[in-house]
């Protein structure tokens, strides 16, 4: 049982804030919200630019909004201008090449989304893809539907001792090498950074090694200049002809036409691929792949993420970091603001103090402006921290206890006067 943490509002000075959640997040993102005095409306339908700026516009109040999206809503720079009262954007899943972000930053809109909520599903997809290529589910299952009795021993082998090579050892890539070590799997991984390997596994500096060495060979990279193709003709002919591929990170990662062709050529036992360079906008649209028709590649549509438990903590993961923002300021995990977690000092906890929070220009001076601003007014800061991030930087400053509100409110005004000021709020802690 969680403790029961601060609402967002409670004081005079902050209005009530307002979410409005599109494209069917999961409910777990209501709850999590609504548990700190947010607000929720909820479409169940992606939106478009005009029609988002129009739900936004009829939300209540005049307190902070905050709006929850998937893949299908763009936040455009049109939405951010005609919404002043827009403060956070939540991608509900991982992408977030549908927000403007580098116009959310210059207005001092945080985004979050949900980069660890699906690992566990991913790894899980992976586990079991390794044992139906080393077992051959896919035909015998295939021929089994058809009435054919396919019982045989030949080109079936078991996971156990074999060699599982991961390329990217992050999230996804660590937790499948605990899950397949408890598989009595040896894994050994690439990575471009000096991780710590966990159980026995073992970092290789050298791609190719992997690739020669491993007997499964899964990918687990973002999606960079680097890894686009990273897997192509070249790659596919270092690994041995009885290993198999599994790519459920980022369709670019491999060369299609090149596996294609190796698996023609028998040259690797099979695939498993997740992910595709172009994938259909929709189910409706057709999917059209280079690996279709083989008994060999198991093709699943982008469904290492997709699981009831996967959706739930990714409505919990944004949700909570939304209300975060919005209650403190705090703005771990956001993905175009300053990272800064500074928890109320032990003295103001659960008291009715305030925190300034300023959203600025990164330029040099800015500091000793607001902090003039603030020995001019007399006030005795209670705790300040300073984040920065390319063109802009985040402050907060906790206030004394003895501040009055009018005082507080003042004090908020005269610092967003100032023309290094993006955006400037105060928050009860
Ligand atoms: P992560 O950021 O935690 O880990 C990525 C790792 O790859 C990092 O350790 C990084 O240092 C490493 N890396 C980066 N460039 C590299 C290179 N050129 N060579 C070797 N290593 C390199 O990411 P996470 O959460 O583990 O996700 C991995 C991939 O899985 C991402 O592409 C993500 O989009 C994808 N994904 C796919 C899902 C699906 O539904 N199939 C669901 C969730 C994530």
């Amino acid at each position: 049982m969680f403790e029961r943490a601060r609402t967002v509002g409670h004081s005079p000075l902050v209005p009530r804030a307002h979410a409005l959640l599109l494209e069917k997040v999961h409910r777990s993102a209501d709850e999590e919200l609504a548990r700190h005095d947010v607000a929720v409306r909820r479409i169940d339908k992606g939106l478009s630019e005009s029609e988002l700026i129009a739900a936004l516009a009829e939300l209540p109040g005049d307190g902070p909004v905050v709006v929850g999206i998937r893949s299908k809503t763009r936040v455009t720079r049109a939405v951010i201008e005609a919404t002043p009262r827009l403060l956070g954007i939540g991608a509900f899943c991982i992408g977030t090449d549908q927000i403007d972000l580098a116009c959310a930053r210059g207005s001092g809109v945080g985004v979050f989304n949900a980069p660890f909520s699906s690992t566990r599903s991913v790894a899980e997809l992976v586990m079991a893809e390794l044992i139906m290529l080393a077992r051959q589910l896919q035909a015998r299952s295939r021929a089994a539907h058809e009435g054919r009795w396919a019982k045989t021993a030949v080109g079936s082998r078991e996971v156990r001792g074999k060699v599982l090579g991961i390329i990217g050892y992050g999230h996804i890539g660590s937790q499948l090498s605990v899950l397949a070590e408890a598989f009595g799997m040896q894994v050994m991984f690439h990575d471009i950074v000096a991780k710590l390997p966990l159980g026995n596994a073992r970092q290789s500096a050298d791609l190719d090694e992997v690739l020669a060495h491993a007997d499964f060979v899964s990918l687990h990279v973002p999606d960079t200049g680097f890894t686009r193709e990273m897997i192509g003709a070249r790659e596919l002919a270092k690994m041995k002809p009885e290993a198999f591929l599994i790519n459920a990170s980022r369709g670019k990662v491999v060369d299609l036409g090149a596996l294609r062709a190796v698996l023609d050529a028998r040259k690797l036992a099979g695939a498993a691929v997740d992910v595709y360079p172009q994938e259909p906008a929709g189910e409706n649209d057709p999917f059209v792949c280079e690996l279709q028709g083989l008994d060999n590649v198991i093709l699943t549509p982008h469904i290492g993420g997709s699981t009831e438990e996967a959706q739930a903590a990714i409505g919990l993961e944004v949700a909570g970091a939304l209300w975060r923002f919005l209650e403190s300021g705090r703005t771990t995990g956001c993905v175009n603001l300053p990272q800064l977690d500074m928890p109320p000092p032990p003295g103001l906890r659960g008291k009715p103090g305030c925190r300034l929070l300023n959203v600025h220009r990164n330029v040099p001076g800015v500091l000793s402006k607001i902090n003039r601003v603030i020995a001019e007014s007399n006030v005795n800061i209670a705790g300040q921290a300073l984040g920065t991030l390319d063109d802009v930087g985040l402050l907060f400053v906790d206030l004394p206890l003895a501040l009055t509100d009018a005082a507080a409110t003042q004090l908020s005004t005269a610092v967003a006067a100032l023309d290094t000021s993006v955006r400037t709020r105060l928050v009860a802690l």
